[in-house]
């Protein structure tokens, strides 16, 4: 199956190196030329360990290519998806602009079937409100889908976070893209990996509890450090034997 990635940060250089690996022809993509010509000259921007031997093992196979030309990606992959940041803009909303500008080159370039999917982190609402966007600029009138897919990796544990994940969620309405993206996973669903297949909001709705619920681990168990400090407990076993610092 053919894939493109569009940015090739953390998650998106990670989940191309990963997804090659799972035999799936992939192509990366950024706006950034002097990212995209150090990984073509076999050099990584990000230190993960495994990513620098992933990445050369799945080039020289010819399954994982790295090009600026979205235009030319787009137009040979079924699946292209979404992994340019969201930074947190003045008022405290995740900035889709980045989102926005690839979903509309997408949708003014695809000519046939895509499925798009936002692997961001995107706020609640954010696929519905993206597939009106890109309904709205489909040049040439294609079917297209969209599923949210949210990233769970953790940076200095990216490669084993990507390939051997507690959960996969796929949020799409259509049975078709569902599919694809089983597919996609099929290397994970054999390895017993839970895959969770839910509507687009609940997806994205669990991204942000996911991300929420540690928020509130940590501050937790900072409280009860405090208290151990004051008590002369040891936190590190406190922690251990309720099983939250995992
Ligand atoms: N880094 C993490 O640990 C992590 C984990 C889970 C989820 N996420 C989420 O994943 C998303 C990406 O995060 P990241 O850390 O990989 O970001 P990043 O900043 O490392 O990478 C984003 C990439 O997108 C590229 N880009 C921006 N606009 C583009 C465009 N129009 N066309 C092509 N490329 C474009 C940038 O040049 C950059 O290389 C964010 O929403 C983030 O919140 C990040």
């Amino acid at each position: 199956m053919n894939i493109c990635i569009v940015g090739t940060g953390y998650v998106g250089l990670v989940a191309g190196a990963c997804l090659s690996d799972f035999g799936m022809n992939v192509v990366c993509v950024d706006n950034d030329a002097s990212k995209i010509d150090m990984l073509n000259r076999g050099e990584v921007p990000i230190y993960e360990m495994g990513l620098k031997d992933l990445i050369a093992r799945n080039t020289k196979l010819e399954r994982l290519s790295f090009t600026t030309d979205l235009v030319a990606a787009v137009d040979r992959s079924l699946v292209i998806f979404i992994g340019v940041g969201t930074p947190e803009s003045n008022d405290g909303r995740a900035d889709l602009k980045y989102v926005r500008e690839v979903a509309r080159a997408v949708a003014e370039t695809m000519n046939d079937y895509k499925v798009i999917v936002l692997k961001s982190t995107v706020p609640v609402g954010t696929a519905k409100e993206i597939r009106q966007f890109i309904s709205q600029h489909n040049s040439n009138g294609v079917d297209f889908d969209v599923v949210s897919n949210p990233e769970f990796l953790r940076e200095g544990a990216a490669l084993n976070d990507f390939l051997r994940p507690d959960r996969v969620i796929i949020g799409s309405d259509s049975e078709r893209a569902l599919a694809i993206m089983r597919d996609i996973y099929r290397p994970l669903y054999l390895l017993e990996t839970p895959i969770v297949s839910t509507s687009n909001e609940t997806a994205e709705m669990i991204k942000y509890a996911a991300n929420t619920m540690l928020a509130v681990k940590i501050t937790f168990i900072n409280e009860i450090a405090n208290l151990c400090d004051k008590v002369g407990a040891d936190v590190y076993d406190v922690a251990r034997a309720m099983g939250i610092m995992k």
